[in-house]
């Protein structure tokens, strides 16, 4: 996640705003690079429309992971540029006959679980959320993370509503341990690993 310095991921009403630079996102498309698959929810992509791939301005001959989206009722829109080729899978609770569409469980939203083993049986080992908050609070929840970046920006965005690193309803404290801190553009990427 990349975060203002005063903990928003984006301008209220969800609206996009750089909040690092070209250093962080190289970082970000390397990591990318290195991992079998990258997931977003559904509101990310109705926000921002991101194309989730691996771009070569960055990484040489990148390996694009697949891309995965959260979408409980098949609410994306079908312009959206994930679905630029075919290497992504939807993550809903409602029936479709296409492959790329799995359903994970029926309840009112996409159950991680059940992903996680679907994501196992393609092979998939390493998975790189990138949000939004709500997706970040859900893997939380679920106690799905390992591993927790975060780049904070120099920049204060403010606002009650503006989303921010994990935005579900429920507390969930969880504890992390500092593994690696740099200064990266104009801010500071931290490295945590979640205790358990
Ligand atoms: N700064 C950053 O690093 C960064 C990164 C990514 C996104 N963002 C920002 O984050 C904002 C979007 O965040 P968001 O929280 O509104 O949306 P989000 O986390 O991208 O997507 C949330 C949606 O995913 C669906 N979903 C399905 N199963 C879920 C589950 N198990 N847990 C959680 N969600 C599930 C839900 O919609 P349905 O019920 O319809 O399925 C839910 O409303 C945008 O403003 C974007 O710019 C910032």
């Amino acid at each position: 996640m990349a975060m203002s310095a005063d903990g928003k991921i984006a301008l209220p009403g969800n609206i996009e705003v750089k909040i690092s630079g070209e250093k962080d996102f190289s970082r970000v498309h390397h990591m990318r690079n290195r991992c079998d698959a990258i997931l977003v929810g559904v509101g990310t992509i109705v926000a921002d429309d991101p194309k989730l791939t691996v771009k070569e301005r960055f990484v040489k001959d990148p390996s694009q992971p697949l891309r995965v989206v959260l979408d409980s009722k098949g609410r994306i829109p079908r312009d959206a540029r994930v679905f630029a080729d075919e290497n992504y899978l939807i993550a809903t609770t409602v029936e479709s006959d296409d492959p790329r569409w799995v359903m994970c469980g029926d309840g009112e939203r996409v159950d991680l679980h059940m992903l996680m083993e679907e994501l196992d049986r393609r092979g998939i080992r390493t998975l790189m959320v990138e949000g939004g908050g709500e997706v970040v609070h859900s893997f939380f929840e679920e106690d799905l993370v390992d591993e927790y970046s975060v780049f904070i920006g120099s920049l204060i965005i403010g606002g009650r509503s503006a989303p921010t690193p994990a935005d579900g309803a429920r507390q969930i404290l969880k504890n992390l341990e500092l593994i690696d801190h740099e200064t990266l553009d104009h801010g500071i990427l931290l490295r945590f690993r979640v205790k358990r």
